[in-house]
């Protein structure tokens, strides 16, 4: 099995919008080559066009020295190209098994006719399970039931069926947990022996170190150089993303928070989801939650939207005590919401980006009802400048913005609708660190102003170096609180996989 890919003067354009401009490169087989760049900066249209997904405007490329002419995702499928793409693609009333053997289910006879044979769906898809070491999947459950990060999962699982020449896996960590990010990459390491080619975008650094071969940059369509990660340091990745745009700071620490609780919970309970959850948040405060995938963090914070129903517990926000929220309650009350799954939930797709980061506050723009783009336009404006977000226009559709940028219309969105809490579900998820950390300034801003949050994230550096204090929850309970002046990461990381220090 051989993979390389070659590009010559590869270029994709959207109207004046150069995506890829004048691409030309070769990846060789049997490597990991990682993929850097900013949000926007090109790197998953390269990689649709690799996978038949859009055509290039212009240049060509070659697989095995061989051009390649690919005109829709089942001829690059064909000449085993497997991709995992940034968004997650399953279909949510199919079962696990289902969705992995979409269109190529396993048949036998039954006498004049041929069967789905189920029993040896099942088997097959929980053999793949059981080879990369998943156990809390069920080949038979519906993928609507999963987590997003089970989700993702499954996505990978999906692509290691095809057996591929060479996999394309964009953002393939963003929503994993530590010990399933160690599952792909043992293997992705043993692809890598068996020759396959591998090109891997991650807006994480530290991941090039553990699994890339090389390092390739992008920045606004064109390519800025590659390197062998051998001789590759932290700092000359950046620089080669950057350039000579001023690096990311960390926050600087703030002082003591107010001691009014803005939101307590008491005793919040789901059945077999989450129980007697019990927590304040103080005004202006940054809240962590931590834990492991599937620890209950998402589905606490829903439950307490409205999103999702309870079981028993109680909740005051603001002072008001609240029975049975729901969203629309809720946000009348001061609560937003950026909730992880951003395409699902958080954005229209086929409306504007404009449109977009005035959904959730038209309310507040607008009390009487009547809207204009003329009197939404300083609101949007305000979003685009502040979370930088990279748009040629901001009445195209959202879904024309790259992923990390989609995420910022996401928090914009909610930002815009002047929240007194703020629950931030993995707001850094696909976006670079420049962007990432344009965020987390965000967060502290509005922080100062007063607005406490929750905020989900399932990187633990994160937590310590944003939040003021950390929830760290564990099978649907809360089994710590820490202090992130106080704990190393190799503490956090410990109480969030074995629930003690
Ligand atoms: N259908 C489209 N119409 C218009 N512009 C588009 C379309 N698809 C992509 N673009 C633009 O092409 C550029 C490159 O996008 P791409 O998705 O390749 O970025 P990326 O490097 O993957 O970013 P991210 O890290 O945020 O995922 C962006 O400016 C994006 O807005
Ligand atoms: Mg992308």
């Amino acid at each position: 099995m051989q993979g390389s890919v070659e590009f010559s003067a590869v270029t994709k354009t959207y109207g004046p919008i150069r995506a890829l401009a004048d691409f030309t490169h070769r990846f060789g087989s049997g490597r990991v080559h990682a993929l850097m760049g900013k949000n926007g900066s090109g790197k998953s249209t390269l990689i649709k066009i690799l996978a038949g997904a859009i055509l290039p405007t212009a240049g060509d490329f070659r697989l095995n020295g061989v051009p390649a002419h690919f005109t829709c995702p089942r001829d690059a499928l064909a000449a085993g190209i497997v991709t995992v793409h940034q968004e997650l693609s399953l279909v949510p009333g199919l079962s696990v098994a289902e969705n992995i053997f979409l269109g190529r289910l396993s048949r036998r006879r039954l006498g004049p006719v041929s069967v789905i044979d189920w029993p040896r769906v099942h088997a097959d898809a929980a053999r793949l399970l059981t080879e990369m070491d998943i156990g809390d999947i069920d080949p038979g459950q519906p993928v609507s039931d999963l987590s997003v990060g089970q989700q993702q999962t499954v996505e990978i699982v999906k692509a290691m069926s095809f057996e591929p020449a060479v996999l394309l896996l964009d953002e393939p960590t963003s929503a994993l947990a530590a010990r399933e990010v160690d599952h792909l990459f043992a293997l992705v390491r043993r692809l890598r022996a068996r020759g396959v080619t591998i090109l891997y975008i991650t807006h994480r650094l530290n991941e090039l170190f553990e699994i890339a071969d090389t390092c390739t940059v992008l920045r606004d369509g064109h390519l800025v150089g590659a390197i062998e990660m051998a001789d590759a340091t932290p700092e000359i990745i950046v620089e080669m993303m950057f350039g000579d745009v001023a690096k990311a700071r960390r926050p600087a620490r703030r002082g003591a928070v107010a001691d009014d609780p803005v939101l307590s919970v008491r005793g919040l309970s789901r059945r077999g989801v989450f129980e007697n959850i019990s927590f304040d948040l103080h005004r202006g405060e940054i809240l962590g939650f931590a834990g492991m995938l599937g620890a209950g963090r998402t589905e606490v914070l829903r439950a307490i939207f409205g999103a999702d129903p309870l079981d028993g517990g109680t909740i005051v926000l603001d002072g008001v005590p609240v029975q049975g929220p729901t969203p629309r309650r809720m946000k009348e009350l001061g609560l937003g919401y950026t909730p992880e799954n951003r395409k699902e939930v958080g954005l229209v797709q086929q409306l504007s980006i404009h449109d977009n980061l005035c959904l959730a506050s038209l309310g507040r723009i607008a009390p009487r009802g009547m809207t204009s783009r003329r009197r939404e336009r300083p609101h949007v404006a305000r979003q685009i400048r502040d979370l930088a977000i990279k748009a040629a226009d901001p009445l195209l559709p959202v879904s024309s913005l790259s992923g990390g940028n989609q995420q910022k219309v996401v928090i914009g969105n909610w930002l815009n609708t002047g929240p007194k809490v703020m629950f931030f579900d993995e707001p850094s998820r696909g976006v670079d660190i420049q962007a990432k950390q344009q965020i987390f300034e965000i967060m502290w801003a509005e922080a100062s102003r007063g607005v406490s949050s929750i905020f989900v994230s399932s990187e633990p550096e994160e937590l310590l170096d944003v939040a003021d204090r950390i929830l760290v929850l564990r099978h649907g309970r809360g089994v710590a609180e820490v202090a992130p002046g106080e704990t190393t990461l190799a503490q956090l990381f410990r109480i969030c996989m074995e629930g003690h220090p």
